[in-house]
């Protein structure tokens, strides 16, 4: 094929970003995979809205069938949000042979088993990279990089819009809700941010990498989960005066025979290289036996940052098209969430 066809499930935050960076990248993108990519069909809710970038009327469409059973599409890039519709969707275009990638941490912490067995059944690619502290390529260096060794620890900022608020209400004095506001408006906060502020959005994150670090089935439902909601402007000054910053931090580690997983308001001290990380940037520390302690910094949410990851599976899902390997990359968790016996 001389041009790889891509249909959009969405055209917000995310998938803005991704038409202007498949726009602006054709030259690079084709020099990777050796064709051109074109997005064929984009999916909305509303045809009359305005939107961020410009973009032809009659690609976009509100009927998901005009790209799921359309047999031009080869990869269908998900960044909708939401569960019921997504899901459906995205088992929908595998059934059909299509590859999928997605930014939906909702969906793949809690269908991410079921969804990665049918894209194996199908020989297709279910990529998540930006479903996971946005523009940083953890997904990718938990599956391949460190791919050696066997995790201990996880740790680390996955949310970008409590992170930004506590930052702004630390540094600026500003208050709250103010913050949070902001935050919607640069397209950082979920639609619903109450799953940002409440942990949820955090606690379904440290369930991906969980799932990959530990090759275990963690379940969402498991982790201990506090947000930031009940935190306030006199907590983050008393915790300043004493040397600390407050941040909302994510917490995995093996216990004898399970993952325990947590989310929960922190406090880290001045010195320590979490305190620095701040608006909406994230970091998540790696412990390995072998390798010690890695650490990975970068912007956790927002539209290019995002879009930068969809692009790069985008990549990976061609790459893996002209080698004809598509389907053998998804990793499924290797034991159950509980150990009986001594697996390792
Ligand atoms: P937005 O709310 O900005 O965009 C959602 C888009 O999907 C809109 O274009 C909307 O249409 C369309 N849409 C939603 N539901 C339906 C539906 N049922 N049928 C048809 N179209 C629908 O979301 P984001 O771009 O911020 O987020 C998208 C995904 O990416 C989410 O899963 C989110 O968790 C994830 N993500 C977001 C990040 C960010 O920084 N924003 C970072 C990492 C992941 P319309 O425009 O017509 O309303
Ligand atoms: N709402 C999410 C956040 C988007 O603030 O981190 C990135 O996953």
């Amino acid at each position: 094929k001389n041009c790889i066809s891509i249909g959009l499930l969405g055209l917000g935050t995310v998938g803005s970003g991704v038409v202007k960076i498949v726009e602006a990248h054709q030259d690079r993108l084709a020099h990777q995979i050796g064709c051109s990519v074109e997005v064929k069909k984009v999916l909305v809710k509303n045809l009359e809205k305005e939107r961020a970038i410009t973009i032809h009327k009659d690609l976009l469409t509100t009927d998901a069938t005009e790209i799921l059973d359309d047999a031009d599409v080869d990869v269908v890039v998900e960044v909708m949000g939401g569960i019921e519709d997504a899901r459906r969707y995205i088992l929908h275009a595998l059934r059909n042979k299509k590859h999928v990638v997605t930014a939906n941490k909702d969906l793949m912490a809690l269908y991410g088993t079921e969804l990665l067995r049918v894209a194996n059944e199908n020989k297709c690619d279910l990529f998540y990279e930006a479903s996971v502290a946005g523009g940083i390529p953890i997904i990718r260096s938990l599956v391949d990089g460190l791919a050696a060794d066997r995790v201990t620890k996880l740790m680390g900022i996955v949310n970008g819009t409590t992170n930004f608020i506590l930052t702004k209400m630390s540094n600026e004095g500003r208050p709250y809700e103010d913050v949070l506001k902001e935050a919607q408006e640069l397209g950082f906060a979920e639609s619903d941010p109450t799953s940002d502020v409440e942990g949820l959005d955090a606690a379904r994150k440290m369930t991906i990498l969980s799932k990959l670090g530990f090759s275990m089935d963690v379940e969402l439902e498991d982790v201990q989960v506090r947000g930031i909601s009940s935190v306030s402007a006199e907590d983050i000054d008393y915790a300043r005066y004493f040397g600390y910053t407050m941040k909302l931090i994510g917490y995995a580690k093996r216990s004898e025979n399970r993952i325990e997983v947590s989310v929960g308001p922190t406090l880290i001290s001045h010195s320590h290289p979490l305190a620095s990380v701040s608006n909406e940037f994230n970091a998540v520390y790696v412990y390995g036996e072998a390798v010690g302690e890695t650490m990975f910094y970068g912007p956790g949410a927002g539209s290019l940052p995002t879009a930068t990851a969809i692009v790069s599976d985008l990549v990976a899902v061609m790459k893996n098209m002209r080698l004809g390997v598509n389907g053998t990359s998804a990793v499924l968790p290797q034991y159950p969430k509980e150990l009986k016996d001594d697996h390792e």
